[in-house]
């Protein structure tokens, strides 16, 4: 038997444990290759109709409020991977990649500099690259936060025992109201040994912005290596790396930027390339160009053919565009959270440093439990654990509606206690 959309609706009404089946949304039914209407350019944060429509671009089957683990691919961008996958098994005529415009695209989308742009993995192996490649030696000391992830704080701590280094933590100020605070407590940890800072852009466990223009050029006045750990930005936030201009900068397209997962970008400063080492040697390790970082052995080029997909996905409907609209759902969400009793927002308050990620806790339940309990609506969420932390933390992607957030804060309003 074949159950209608509203034949589901009617049994999600009746049935126990199904209240998630309304959200299951219409292009579930679309099969790959279905032609679907074009994509909305521009549209405003609150143009509900064409974020409606791009929503059906997704197969997610209830609601993903966890893009900061890893992002849902567009049908074009399944569609290409797969198109790609399909083809290259043909082996005679196998579909290529090209990698010529892959870089122009990334550099445009990035605002980075012409062949600044490697293609690797994910933003663990961009900052273990980086970690390895600018020769720490003892005695150097390497800053960062209390708020990093183990893919961009692992390889300092590598580094630090393999070669004598220091590493030095400090915890930022979380709710700051001036830039000031955060640029004064990275100053703070200067000596005349310090040789990096590793700088999050967006904290991974409350979404904070640092600005990172700002603390790259403090940095370089003290001639300090900035490596900017920026897995989320791409994708969420509308970039211009060369505006950045810190020396690295790593990122994981499979987030944000809803890219095939294990897709993952280095841009490095120009003249930072001839002096960095590659981590793995293969074909072309010793040239003065980014794809040295790039030779790890065979790949999966299908991976590159979705990467391609996800940039021309956000071109069509516009970086800014995607920014405006997933800054406008975080704000939305921050709020209904701030007016929910039991529930506290560990994120900034201030609208210049909130991103599209949102943490809470809620009174009397643990991560897990929250967690748990919204899984069983089939809302998909992160619990940050990390360094002593028990938050619960929501992205809001462009897959995610007004209503499904309304759902969810409702949810946590129940469950407080
Ligand atoms: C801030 C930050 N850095 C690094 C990583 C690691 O990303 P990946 O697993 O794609 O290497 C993550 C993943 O969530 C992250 O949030």
């Amino acid at each position: 038997m074949t159950l209608s959309r509203r034949d589901l609706l009617a049994l999600a009404a009746t049935t126990p444990g199904l209240a998630w089946l309304p959200q299951m949304r219409p292009v579930q039914q679309q099969s790959l290759g279905a032609a679907a209407p074009p994509l909305p350019n521009s549209p405003g944060p609150d143009d509900e109709a064409e974020w409606q429509r791009i929503a059906r671009e997704f197969l997610i089957e209830g609601v993903h409020l966890n893009t900061g683990t890893y992002g849902a691919m567009p049908m074009s961008v399944l569609e290409a991977t797969a198109r790609h996958l399909r083809a290259f098994e043909r082996i005679t005529r196998q579909e290529g990649v090209d990698r010529v415009a892959l870089h122009t695209a990334l550099e445009e989308f990035l605002g980075a500099w012409p062949g600044s742009v490697a293609v690797v993995r994910n933003t663990t192996e961009a900052m273990n690259i980086v970690a390895a490649g600018i020769g720490i030696a003892a005695g150097d000391e390497i800053v960062t936060t209390t708020h990093e992830h183990i893919g961009g704080m692992s390889c300092w701590e590598l580094a630090a025992k393999r070669h004598g280094a220091v590493l030095k933590t400090f915890t930022p100020p979380l709710d700051p109201g001036h830039e000031d605070e955060l640029t004064a407590a990275w100053l703070a940890e200067v000596t005349p040994r310090t040789r990096v800072w590793s700088i999050s852009h967006v904290l991974f466990t409350t979404g904070l912005k640092q600005p990172v223009a700002r603390l790259v050029q403090l940095a370089r006045e003290r001639g300090i290596v900035t490596v900017i750990d920026g897995a989320h930005p791409p994708g969420m936030l509308a970039l211009d790396i060369r505006q950045i201009d810190a020396d690295f900068y790593a990122s994981s397209p499979h987030k944000w930027l809803l890219a095939p997962k294990g897709t993952g970008l280095l841009v490095t400063r120009p003249d930072r390339i001839a002096s960095t080492w590659p981590l793995i040697a293969s074909g072309e390790w010793d040239v003065a160009d980014v794809r040295k970082f790039e030779h790890v052995g065979t790949g999966n080029d299908s991976l590159l053919a979705g990467l391609a997909a996800a940039v021309a996905f956000h071109q069509k409907i516009g970086r800014e565009a995607i920014e405006a609209r997933v800054r406008w759902l975080a704000t939305r969400l921050d709020a209904a959270l701030r007016a929910t009793p039991g529930v506290r927002v560990v994120s900034p308050g201030s609208a210049a440093f909130r991103t599209a990620m949102v943490s809470c806790t809620v009174s009397g339940r643990t991560g897990p439990e929250l967690q748990r309990e919204l899984a069983r609506d089939r809302f998909r969420t992160r619990v940050i654990a990390e360094h002593g932390l028990d938050y619960l933390r929501l992205s809001t992607h462009i897959y995610v509606l007004p209503q499904d957030l309304d759902r969810v804060v409702e949810r946590l309003a129940a469950l407080a206690r």
